[in-house]
C-alpha cells in the first residue's frame, strides 16, 4: 500500500485530499482543496492560489485512476462543492467530474451525525442520480484483500456543534494506514480509542486546532494529551491540517508532547511549505500587484504565471513527481 499526500497545509492549502494504492483499488479521500479567504486580515497570497490551482488539477488528472472515493464529512477543504469557488477552481461540473457514475463512493451519511450546512451540502452527493454511494459511518467494505473500515461517527472538536467525521482505516496483506480527518487533536476519547485500538502502521492526524481563537486552554491540552497517547503508542504518525496552521508548530509540539512529528508531506519525502501560516510574510516579502484580485475574481489568469510561481519557489516539482509516481504505482500493479 503506498500513500499519496496532494493537498494540506504542509503543501501549501488547507486541505486533506490524498490518495491511496493498493494491489486491489486507488482509493481518493477527501477530494478536495481550499483557502482562507482572510487569514491575518489578507486574502491569499498568489502563491497560495497557485498551489491551490496545482492541487485541484492534481486531483483531477488522478480521478480516472481512482475506484472508490471516501468522503469523510462534507466541509469545504475535504468536498468539492458543485458551485463556483474561486480559490477552489471548483464549480458544478468540478463536482460532477469528481464525484462521477464509475467510481464506488463511501460516504459519511447524511441524515445524522451531521451539522445543518453540511446535511445541506451532503443532500448534493446523496441525491445525485445513478451514483453508487454508500454510508461509511461504522460499516466495512472489502476489496479484494484490502479492507476498508470506518469508526462510528466521531465529534469534529470537542462537542456535536461541527458535526461529525468518520475515521477512515485502511488495510492489506502488507500494511495498514489510518486516517483521523478532522478529529482536532484528537479532541475526544472516541476518536483516539479508534487509532489505538486499530494501532495501524501509519496514522496521519489533523492535530489540535491552536490556530482557532476559541479554542479554550483546556481543550488544547486534552487534545495535546490525547496526540500523545498516540504518539506514545503508534511509532509512525503524520500531523497536518488544522495544526499546521501556525509557523511554530515544531517548537509547540517539542514542548507539549516531548517530540516533533513530521509533516504529511514528509510521507512523499518533501519538506513542509506551510503557506497560510506566513500569508503576512507573503504579502510582505513579495507584494500583489493591486489588479492581481480583480483580474483573478474576473477569471483572468495565467496558468503559466502560476506554474512559474511555483517553480520559483521550488514547489512545481512536488506534484509533477506525483503524478508520475501514482501512475507508475497504478502500472506496476496491473
Ligand atoms: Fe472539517
Ligand atoms: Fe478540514
Amino acid at each position: 500500500m503506498k500513500v499519496y499526500p496532494i493537498a494540506c497545509e504542509s503543501l501549501g492549502t488547507r486541505s486533506f485530499a490524498h490518495i491511496v494504492v493498493t494491489d486491489d483499488i486507488v482509493i481518493m479521500i477527501d477530494p478536495s482543496v481550499s483557502l482562507a479567504p482572510t487569514r491575518f486580515g489578507l486574502p491569499p497570497h498568489p502563491l497560495e492560489i497557485a498551489a491551490s490551482w496545482k492541487s485541484r488539477r492534481t486531483i483531477l488528472d488522478l480521478i480516472d485512476n481512482v475506484d472508490v472515493i471516501v468522503q469523510t464529512h462534507y466541509h469545504a477543504d475535504h468536498f468539492t462543492i458543485g458551485v463556483e469557488r474561486n480559490f477552489e477552481f471548483t464549480n458544478r461540473k468540478t463536482f460532477e467530474v469528481i464525484y462521477s457514475q464509475d467510481k464506488i463512493i463511501l460516504a459519511k451519511d447524511h441524515k445524522h451525525h451531521l451539522n445543518f450546512n453540511q446535511q445541506k451540502r451532503a443532500k448534493w452527493l446523496w441525491k445525485k442520480k445513478n451514483l453508487d454511494i454508500k454510508i461509511a459511518d461504522s460499516s466495512e467494505y472489502v476489496f479484494g484483500d484490502t479492507k476498508i473500515t470506518f469508526s462510528d461517527p466521531v465529534f469534529h472538536g470537542i462537542d456535536s456543534k461541527r458535526g461529525c467525521v468518520v475515521e477512515t482505516f485502511i488495510e492489506d496483506c502488507k500494511s495498514s494506514f489510518l486516517y483521523t480527518s478532522d478529529v482536532c487533536g484528537p479532541a475526544t476519547k472516541e476518536a483516539t480509542d479508534f487509532v489505538l485500538e486499530k494501532s495501524p502502521d501509519i496514522v496521519i492526524l489533523d492535530g489540535p486546532t491552536v490556530y482557532h481563537p476559541n479554542v479554550t486552554q483546556e481543550e488544547k491540552e486534552v487534545a495535546f494529551s490525547n496526540l500523545k497517547l498516540i504518539t506514545d503508542n503508534i511509532p509512525n504518525v503524520y500531523i497536518d491540517h488544522h495544526y499546521l496552521r501556525i509557523k511554530n508548530w515544531s517548537e509547540i509540539l517539542k514542548e507539549e508532547i516531548g517530540k516533533v512529528l513530521p509533516s504529511f508531506s514528509q510521507l512523499n519525502n518533501q519538506k513542509p511549505f506551510l503557506l497560510e501560516a506566513i500569508r503576512k510574510e507573503l504579502h510582505q516579502q513579495h507584494p500583489v500587484n493591486e489588479k492581481f484580485y480583480t483580474n483573478f475574481n474576473n477569471g483572468i489568469y495565467s496558468r503559466e504565471k502560476f506554474n512559474q510561481l511555483l517553480r520559483d519557489f521550488n514547489y512545481y516539482k512536488y506534484w509533477l513527481k506525483l503524478r508520475s509516481d501514482v501512475e507508475l504505482m497504478i502500472e506496476r500493479r496491473i
